[in-house]
Formats: C-alpha cells, sequence, structure tokens
C-alpha cells in the first residue's frame, strides 16, 4: 500500500499537479483520508524522500523536491508511450512458422507428439537431476555443454555418421535454431556474403542477416543446388561461407547426389569458404541408411556441421550441437555464453541417459516405421486426390512431402483458399528468396494419424482444385 501511495504522489508530480517546493499533506489527515494507518504514509514519504521525489524538513514537513524538475518547473511528464524508443534494425521476415489456427494443419515435418516416449524422458530427467545434484553440477559450467553429452555426441557421430570427431568438436546448443545463430556469429563478419539456395530455410537466413552477412542466393532446380551459378558466383567474390540442407534440402526434400557433394566441397577448398550443414531431421532415411554427411570427409576443418535432437526426441526439449574445427567451436561456446551462459545440464545427462539405456535408439526404430508407413499412406492419398493439379516424388528420407503445383498461382489466392478450407501449410512463397520459383507445398505427414491425414488432405483438395 505505502509503494500505491508513493507511486500515486510520483503520477501528481509527473502531471505538474504537484509543483517543486509544494508541501505534501500531513502524514496524519492523508493517512485519515485514505482509510490507512499513519505508518504507511509515513513509509510512503520515505519512500518518495529516499527516490529523491521530496525532501523532509524537521517540524515543517514533506515538501516536493526539485531534483527531477526541469526550467519550466515541472516535472518530466508521465507518458504511456515508451520513452525508450528505438528505431527496429532487426530485419525480421515473418514466422515461418504460425501458431496453429487453422482446423487442418500441415507441419513443415515434426514428430508425433503423441508418440514420444514422454515416461522414459520423465525418468531420464529424474536420474539426470540426481546426477547433476550428486555431480555438483547445479551451478555455472561450460558454456559449450556438459562433457558427458559433447562425448556422448561425438561418439555417435563417428560411428553413425562416418566424423572424426572428439568432445573438443562439440558444442551444444538449445537446438539447431541456436546453432545457427552462434555459427553465424562466430563466423562471419559484417558484409561478407554468405549463401543461400534460393529456397532455403528462412531462419537460416535471418540468423546470418542479424550477423551482418549479406545473403546471396543461387538457383535450385529439381536436382538441387546450381553448382555452375556457385561457382560463377565465386569467381566474382568467394562467399565466406554457404548454408546446405543436403540430407533432406529444405523446403524441397531432395537429397544432395554424391557427385554434387564432391563438387560443393571442391568449390569449398578451392575458394575457402565454410560449408554450414543443417542436418536436421538425419535419422529418418527409408531407402537406405542415411547418407553420410558432407562433414564425414572433411581434411581441411571447413564443414560446420549442425544436428538436433528435436525430430528424434522433441523439439521443445531444445537440444541441438554443433561439430566444427575446435577454434570455432570455441567461438560459438562465447557466443553462447553471451547469450545464454550456458545448457541446462539436467537436459543434456538426460539425453545422455537416454541415448545410454538404449531408448533413443528403440524409440528412433520405432518411429522410423510408423513414419515410412505415414510417408507411404500419405503419398497414396495425394496421388489419388491430387494428381490432375500437383506432382512430386516421393521423398527418400525427412518427414515432409514437396508437392509441386501444375498451374501457376498466387500467394493471395492460395492464401485466401486455404483460409476458406481452414487448412495450413507452408508454401514456397514463405521461403523463397528468388525471383521465379516453382511452386510448392512442404506438407509435413509425420505428426498425423490416418484419420488427420484424410480430413487435411480433403481440405487441401479443396483449396487446389477450385
Ligand atoms: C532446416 C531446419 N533447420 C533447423 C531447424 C530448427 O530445429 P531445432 O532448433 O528445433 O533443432 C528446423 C526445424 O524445423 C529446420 O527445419
Amino acid at each position: 500500500m505505502s509503494l500505491r501511495i508513493a507511486h500515486a504522489v510520483i503520477e501528481e508530480i509527473q502531471r505538474g499537479r504537484l509543483k517543486a517546493g509544494d508541501a505534501l499533506p500531513g502524514t496524519r489527515e492523508l493517512a485519515e483520508q485514505l482509510k490507512v494507518s499513519r505508518k504507511t504514509v509515513i513509509s510512503a514519504f520515505d519512500e518518495l524522500v529516499a527516490q529523491g521525489w521530496a525532501e523532509s524538513h524537521p517540524r515543517r514537513g514533506t515538501f516536493v523536491s526539485d531534483a527531477f524538475v526541469g526550467d519550466d518547473g515541472l516535472a518530466a511528464p508521465a507518458t504511456d508511450t515508451p520513452a525508450f524508443n528505438l528505431p527496429d534494425n532487426s530485419k525480421l521476415g515473418p514466422p515461418l512458422l504460425w501458431p496453429p489456427s487453422a482446423k487442418h494443419r500441415f507441419d513443415d515435418g515434426l514428430p508425433d507428439q503423441r508418440l514420444i516416449p514422454a515416461d522414459e524422458i520423465a525418468r531420464a530427467y529424474a536420474s539426470a537431476a540426481r546426477s547433476v545434484g550428486r555431480k555438483r553440477l547445479f551451478s555455472y559450467g561450460d558454456p559449450r555443454g556438459s562433457l558427458e553429452l559433447r562425448d556422448a555426441v561425438s561418439r555417435m557421430l563417428n560411428l553413425e555418421r562416418g566424423l572424426s570427431t572428439t568432445s573438443e568438436n562439440i558444442c551444444l546448443t538449445r537446438g539447431s535454431q541456436m546453432a545457427l545463430h552462434a555459427v553465424a556469429g562466430a563466423l562471419v563478419s559484417t558484409d561478407d556474403l554468405v549463401v543461400f539456395e534460393e529456397l532455403t530455410y528462412p531462419p537460416a537466413v535471418e540468423a546470418f542477416r542479424m550477423a551482418g552477412a549479406k545473403p546471396l542466393f543461387v538457383r535450385i532446380d529439381k536436382d538441387g543446388l546450381d553448382l555452375d551459378g556457385l561457382e560463377q558466383l565465386c569467381r566474382r567474390r568467394p562467399p565466406r561461407a554457404i548454408y546446405v540442407t543436403p540430407h533432406h534440402q529444405f523446403p524441397t526434400t531432395v537429397m544432395m547426389r554424391p557427385p554434387a557433394r564432391l563438387r560443393l566441397r571442391a568449390l569449398a577448398a578451392q575458394f575457402d569458404f565454410a560449408i554450414v550443414e543443417d542436418d536436421y531431421d538425419h535419422e529418418f532415411h527409408f531407402e537406405h541408411q542415411p547418407m553420410f554427411p558432407l562433414a564425414s570427409n572433411d581434411p581441411g576443418g571447413q564443414i560446420v556441421y549442425i544436428g538436433s535432437f528435436s525430430k528424434v526426441l522433441s523439439p521443445s526439449l531444445r537440444a541441438g550441437y554443433v561439430s566444427a574445427a575446435p577454434w570455432l567451436v570455441e567461438r560459438v561456446g562465447r557466443r553462447i555464453g553471451c547469450l545464454d551462459r550456458q545448457g541446462d545440464p539436467v537436459v543434456e545427462l538426460a539425453i545422455v541417459e537416454l541415448i545410454e539405456t538404449g531408448v533413443l535408439r528403440r524409440h528412433v526404430r520405432r518411429m522410423h516405421g510408423v513414419y515410412q508407413a505415414r510417408r507411404d499412406s500419405f503419398a497414396a492419398l495425394l496421388a489419388e486426390r491430387l494428381h490432375a493439379v500437383a506432382t512430386f516424388t516421393l521423398p527418400a528420407g525427412g518427414l515432409s512431402i514437396w508437392l509441386r503445383l501444375l498451374d501457376p498461382v498466387t500467394r493471395e489466392t492460395l492464401a485466401l483458399r486455404s483460409a476458406e478450407a481452414s487448412v495450413q501449410f507452408i508454401s514456397s512463397f514463405d521461403c523463397a528468396f528468388g525471383g521465379d520459383h516453382e511452386v510448392g507445398l512442404r506438407l509435413g505427414f509425420a505428426s498425423l494419424n490416418e484419420e488427420e491425414m484424410v480430413s487435411a488432405t480433403d481440405a487441401l483438395t479443396k483449396v487446389l482444385s477450385v
């Protein structure tokens, strides 16, 4: 209450109704008026004096001080608009994923939340929290993350993905998005060129833009990145880095073939740029074993590899990692130190436990089967319902299908029709940075059960068949 009284007096001073030198009412009188104890009013006045708004003169009373009063005799006016009005220079584009608002929703390729092993995660959390307590890790730690998980990630990358790392090559992050942000900051200086495919993952572009990079976009065709175009660009002015998603290109899902991989690596060596390889859903490859990443063959240490537990476990765990040369990992760690100080040791040790007890491996194996079946059902549905208006190639991996529309359609028409049918999806308009691009929809299938898939496809059919 005393603070509320003090604030009310400050407001009166700021509005100019109380001026420098004005006497505040007597404490007894004000206490009676406000029906509070005199002690409360005395404590409010003490606060005003302590903050410098008022001065107390023994036996005379309490007066508004002139400390905050300008030449006009008035205090700075109270205002409802923020005084600290900076220009917004963040260059943010629209969010890629909106909160679900439509009845039917295709996400951009997320796991089914209902199938996440919540009980096993809960057990791993409890055991990790105990272990963090025992090991005295409830304090500040290494910004690169806990050594246990860095070791486990390093072993996994070496054994399963053909990389050659130690824990010194690994920095843990809260999801691959933080990895992109920290890598961008660590890698580029203002006005460095960074290349992207003209259809790409917008938050990656944003992360590099925020770091001061100038993005350039190279064409992609049905086979992927136009490497001749990239070479020409390099001859004009070599970029600092290129961002790619070679396992399952975002958004088109196309996998980069071995000859293109070899040529991209050769160009990076020739023109001395870094390759930022975002392998966001590595595990889900259906036609054969997941392909080894570009980073599995990196004698020059030019590849920055980014991975995530979002698709194999859950996006809300916020667990990802960077694998790179130790000097870059050190810089990435410094960025994280500034942004977040460190990761969450309980989450990190829980993931170690899920890896070591085999829970993660069994879950991925089970989900592999479920998602492959969903991919096949969804492909059959799309072929049956939409063959007259759209086409697609069955993706070898990943959790979404890229549906190419046969007839041109504008962004506005698509938005209007999808609002009418109450269906949400990401289209090429959301992730295109070039002039002409094909019109396609990235349709995540993994989070939809059979029934949801049918009703969402029905809604999509209404959008595309008008
Ligand atoms: C291409 C790509 N990169 C990065 C991410 C970010 O994933 P997270 O930050 O959850 O690891 C996503 C999420 O869908 C993605 O599609």
